[in-house]
């Protein structure tokens, strides 16, 4: 006798299985099924749209069209024979908080055995950098800027073995090569010097040509470098910042272009606070600003950074107090930009909290008011100093930040405040970058904040935490920014980098796409079901693509050279690999870990 026997379904409620936002749900492989009815939550503003997808181990199981608010739900209907992995993600196609917007409802497994929710996967972190070559490589910027009359200093990045001899040719009257690939002096006529470098060592030989510009802007490429804030809060000291420098240098980054040694909030003033280290009064009788305690000298503090051949740079507001409540600027602009000066620093950024009371409204005037009176103050200082504006995009200020006077500008609030969910505000942030391209270029640039690697500090849990994004956020969190010509501010721990912030950070080929002369950002030449292409046209006439895939599973990319543009002469170089991968022809698909990207630099070759 035959017996037939019907395996038991039981069906799984999503409202019932805790998953996060991009929930992953590991199944069984066996028969059964998902079902859902997906549409724009009612409470999301008029002008929210998403699109819905369901991704499984075999690629793209369900994409919904662009739903807007107010639209019918569409149903999803996924058998699950032969499917192992199935993740949910709903995607903003306007900026917006998916979470907030999407509603899955009446979204149900029915099936054999429970589907286990995946936790993040913690993942071992792989290194895809190879270290550097013994022979000399010079590295970073080959254009720097500064003012005529005003003290210069530029360390030409150059990583191989030491002892190296550095012959630079032709320096404008005034420079001099003070230490090891440090130039510094004073120029006083403006100009373009070109000046042949040439670095040797046991190993090789390396040449190229730096661009000494004049008077013609002083962040002519990204700035590089890095900042106390998401890893010191307001807790930071001049001990820390030494040993940070310090650090910048023993570890290398030097050689890669890094050069910023940044404090943020915290060195000010807090009049309000009872603890003596940084309470008081917060300026003196003649109205100069005061350091709190953790600060006890400045101009030593700076000096000594100028020592490594690193630049220094602080935080203000123009507001009465900073974000963090320490004293601003407000009243006493002139009066700060003297200290900043006299401390002899090279950056400022400059903030916007508390300034919300004392402008009279949120139109552009008032917006840019702030800006143009610290960036007029700066111009006539007898120092330089690059002036990043942190006002976090109000106003469209990527419109108007090079004419108000910046060098940099923010685009959003803080990358980090937010650690639960740093991965998707840096997509969100990240990507979005791409709609504002147009307005960020040489001694003007989009800033979406910092590199958030390494050890950073955990707000809600008020703890030092190891950076959440995976292996694949990192590369593309990296990767994005190089193709955006964003500056480089590393913000995590830097006195002990591991091996794998090392590589993200230190990869030479990576950053020459970031600091290419041209500064032009790349833009998106493919988006389709959660692959996106970027290409960056370089100064050399080549291009940068990167291939990314923000699916929350591995995706086989199939590339079209001939519908990207790009035929049989070109070649392909992996940067992230440093590796010639041969002819276009010979390249069909990428596979690619989950929100993780390759990177690529396009020759075209005679033969
Ligand atoms: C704001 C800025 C941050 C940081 C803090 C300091 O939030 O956006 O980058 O400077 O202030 O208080």
């Amino acid at each position: 006798m035959l017996l037939s026997c019907t395996p038991k379904m039981t069906e799984y409620k999503l409202s019932d299985l805790e998953a996060g936002s991009e929930p992953h749900f590991h199944l069984d492989g066996r028969k059964g099924s998902f079902t859902a009815s997906v549409g724009v939550n009612d409470q999301a503003e008029s002008s929210a749209s998403l699109v819905f997808y369901v991704f499984t181990n075999r690629g793209i199981a369900f994409q919904s069209e662009v739903m807007h608010k107010g639209d019918a739900p569409q149903r999803i209907h996924i058998e699950l024979k032969g499917i192992t992995d199935l993740c949910l993600v709903a995607e903003p196609v306007s900026g917006g908080n998916a979470n907030e917007l999407a509603d899955w409802e009446d979204a149900k497994f029915l099936v054999q055995t429970p589907p286990v929710v995946l936790e993040e996967e913690v993942e071992v972190r792989y290194i895809l950098t190879p270290p550097p070559a013994a022979a000399p490589r010079i590295n970073g910027a080959k254009i720097t800027g500064a003012s005529p009359g005003k003290p210069f200093l530029f360390t030409v990045a150059v990583t191989g073995e030491r002892p190296i001899t550095f012959v630079a040719e032709n320096l404008p009257e005034g420079l001099t090569v003070n230490r090891e690939t440090t130039i510094t002096g004073t120029c006083e006529k403006a100009g373009t010097y070109r000046v042949p470098l040439t670095v040797s060592n046991r190993a090789g030989t390396c040449r190229d040509t730096l661009e000494i510009v004049i008077g013609g802007g002083l962040a002519l490429t990204p700035h590089m470098g890095w900042n106390s804030w998401y890893i010191h809060q307001l807790g930071v000291t001049q001990e820390i910042m030494e040993k940070s420098a310090q650090a910048m240098y023993d570890h290398g980054l030097v050689n890669y272009g890094y050069t910023f040694v940044n404090i943020d909030d915290g060195w000010e003033i807090k009049a309000d606070s009872d603890d003596p280290v940084v309470g008081g009064a917060p300026r003196n009788p003649n109205g100069t600003i005061r350091t709190n305690r953790n600060f006890p000298d400045m101009k030593r503090m700076t000096r000594f950074i100028h020592s490594l051949g690193l630049k220094a740079g602080l935080y203000s507001s123009p507001g009465r107090t900073t974000c963090g409540g320490y004293t601003g600027s407000f009243g006493h602009e002139a009066q700060d930009i003297r200290s900043f000066v006299d401390w002899e620093f090279d950056f400022l950024k400059y903030d916007w909290c508390s300034y919300g009371n004392e402008a009279k409204s949120n139109e552009l005037d008032e917006l840019k008011k702030p800006y143009l009176l610290i960036s007029k103050l700066i111009r006539e200082a007898k120092r330089d100093i690059v002036l990043n504006m942190c006002q976090y995009g109000m106003g469209d200020v990527w419109k108007w930040g090079k004419e108000a006077g910046g060098n940099s500008w923010r685009t959003t609030g803080d990358l980090g405040w937010n650690t639960q969910q740093l991965s998707a505000s840096m997509f969100q942030i990240g990507f979005f970058q791409e709609q504002i391209r147009e307005y960020s270029g040489p001694d003007g640039w989009n800033d979406p904040d910092y590199l958030l690697f390494g050890n950073i500090y955990d707000w809600k849990n008020q703890r030092v935490m190891l950076s959440p994004y995976s292996s694949g956020e990192h590369y593309t969190c990296m990767t994005l920014w190089c193709m955006l010509s964003a500056p480089l501010i590393f913000s995590g721990e830097i006195t002990t980098l591991d091996d794998f912030t090392k590589n993200i950070l230190c990869n030479a080929e990576v950053i020459d796409i970031d600091q290419d002369r041209l500064g032009k950002p790349g833009r998106c030449i493919y988006n389709e079901g959660m692959i996106e292409i970027w290409e960056k046209e370089l100064s050399d006439g080549n291009t940068a693509l990167a291939i990314f895939n923000r699916r929350p599973l591995q995706a086989t990319v199939d590339i079209d050279w001939k519908a990207l543009g790009y035929d049989d002469s070109h070649h392909a170089r992996d940067l992230w690999r440093q590796k010639e991968l041969g002819k276009t022809s010979s390249i069909a698909s990428f596979d690619i870990p989950r929100h993780d990207c390759v990177m690529l630099k396009m020759k075209r070759t005679s033969s």
